[in-house]
């Protein structure tokens, strides 16, 4: 098989690592990679927006199945563009058309298809500036923290979460009136605050059948004890102990079954990915968001779990016949460390040199990594590298995923310390 993976962060370099490993493999490309993923396939110059080149590239290359990355080329239709070429139609596309993959491009969509299915969420509204007065009015019903969500994509940034009335009154005005998140934001949706612990679940999805994948816990804020700016992700661990037989039960008999019926009953087409959000609200399972695509850095932990073939998987997944596969999980932990730039998730460092032989051990999976024009591999984005590593549970896997990321060197280097901890 012929493989194309787009993307260039950490998550792709986990994927693309494991594709690595498949008897299956002929050649993988990935457009346009990091310095990372150049060790386990060529890297190719073509942007994830670039559709045509893509294209292009598909037919020229022989390719077999393309693996989409990030949201950003599936919610402006990638999948939908390929399928309309009639020279592709053998093409396995991992990856939502637009209409799919909506359930991460809107949250408006996402959260009325919760309703429509009965999918257990937060208590929402939508505004716009045409009733904006009434989002004023709803705001004064609700209690402290008050939730904010842009209904587009906003790179991870349009959430807002608010302690005081006034303060959310204004957020709303500046997104609906003022452009704040540009047009993502101009419908926003004022949700009901969840108090508990959060998780990431995946799945992957023909449009028929799924299978689970391992969950996993994210660490979302930059400062220790959360504390601080909400980033891309500080770091993961999977297994996640709270995550027990029960519990899971919950999610798939309230939550990943009602979803993937609900696409179904709605002539959505979906192959790829489904990540759910979730809040763990004293043991019962509530959704905070859909993504159409695999977690960044959840997936530095539970690719390395998966012990099955991944491309059988994903021929699966394209041909509709995931029913038949079995999926062989690790059930040992893996813990991965998030090492970012100094100044992330604000105004960072960028091309700083990094110690190379330590960032070449297995699982050191580059997010903002490339090489300069003397080959030296250089930082070249704020999170710079996710250190991965096994153990026989949270705490060990930590202190072996810490091990590595201490033999990792670069100016301004930061990571979180207390990764784990809460779980323990
Ligand atoms: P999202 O982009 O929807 O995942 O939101 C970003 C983060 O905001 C989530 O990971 C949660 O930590 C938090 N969040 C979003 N919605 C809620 C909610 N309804 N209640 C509590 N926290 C929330
Ligand atoms: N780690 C959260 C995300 O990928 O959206």
């Amino acid at each position: 098989m012929n493989i194309l993976l787009l993307g260039s962060g950490g998550r792709e370099h986990a994927i693309a690592y494991k594709i690595s490993q498949s008897s299956r493999l002929s050649q993988l490309f990935i457009a346009p990679g990091n310095g990372g993923t150049s060790a386990v396939g060529t890297n190719v110059p073509i942007s994830v927006s670039d559709f045509a080149s893509i294209e292009k590239f598909i037919t020229s290359n022989n390719i077999d199945m393309i693996i989409v990355g990030p949201e950003v080329p599936l919610a402006d239709g990638i999948t939908d563009f390929l399928r309309g070429n009639e020279k592709l139609n053998k093409l396995i596309i991992i990856g939502p058309d637009k209409k799919g993959a909506m359930l991460e491009s809107s949250k408006d969509f996402a959260k009325s298809f919760m309703v429509r299915h009965n999918i257990p969420t937060a208590k929402y509204k939508v505004f716009t500036q045409h009733n904006i007065d009434e989002g004023y009015k709803f705001l004064d019903l609700l209690k402290a923290p008050y939730v904010l969500k842009a209904d587009g994509l906003a790179a991870g940034k349009g959430v807002l979460i608010i302690d005081s009335l006034s303060e959310a009154k204004h957020q709303l005005s500046e997104m609906l009136c003022h452009e704040k998140f540009g047009n993502s934001g101009s419908t926003v949706v004022i949700e009901e605050f969840l108090t508990g612990i959060e998780l990431s679940v995946f799945i992957l999805t023909d449009g028929n059948n799924y299978i689970l994948l391992p969950e996993a816990k994210d660490y979302k804020r930059v400062g220790e004890k959360d504390t601080g700016p909400n980033t891309g992700g500080m770091g993961s661990v999977s297994p996640v102990p709270f995550a027990d037989p029960q519990f899971m039960k919950k999610v798939t008999d309230r939550i990943i079954v009602p979803t993937v019926e609900g696409l179904k009953n709605e002539n959505i087409n979906y192959t790829g990915f489904i990540f759910f959000g979730l809040m763990n609200c004293n043991g019962d399972p509530y959704v905070i968001e859909y993504n159409c695509r695999m977690g960044d850095p959840e997936t530095e932990s539970v690719f390395p779990r998966i012990d099955s073939d991944i491309i059988d998987m994903f021929i699966a997944a394209g041909n509709g016949t995931l029913n038949d596969f079995t999926i062989d999980i690790n059930p040992s932990t893996a813990a991965t460390v998030m090492l970012v730039a100094r100044g992330y998730p604000e105004a960072y460092d960028k091309g700083m040199f990094i110690d190379i032989d330590a960032a070449y051990s297995d699982m050191v999976f580059h997010a903002g990594t490339k090489f300069d024009d003397s080959d030296r591999l250089i930082a070249n984005g704020g999170r710079v590298i996710a250190a991965t590593a096994f153990g026989e549970d949270v705490e060990n896997a930590f202190y072996n995923a810490y091990d590595l990321a201490n033999k990792i060197k670069f100016d301004g280097k930061y990571y979180r310390r207390d990764l784990g901890q809460d779980l323990l």
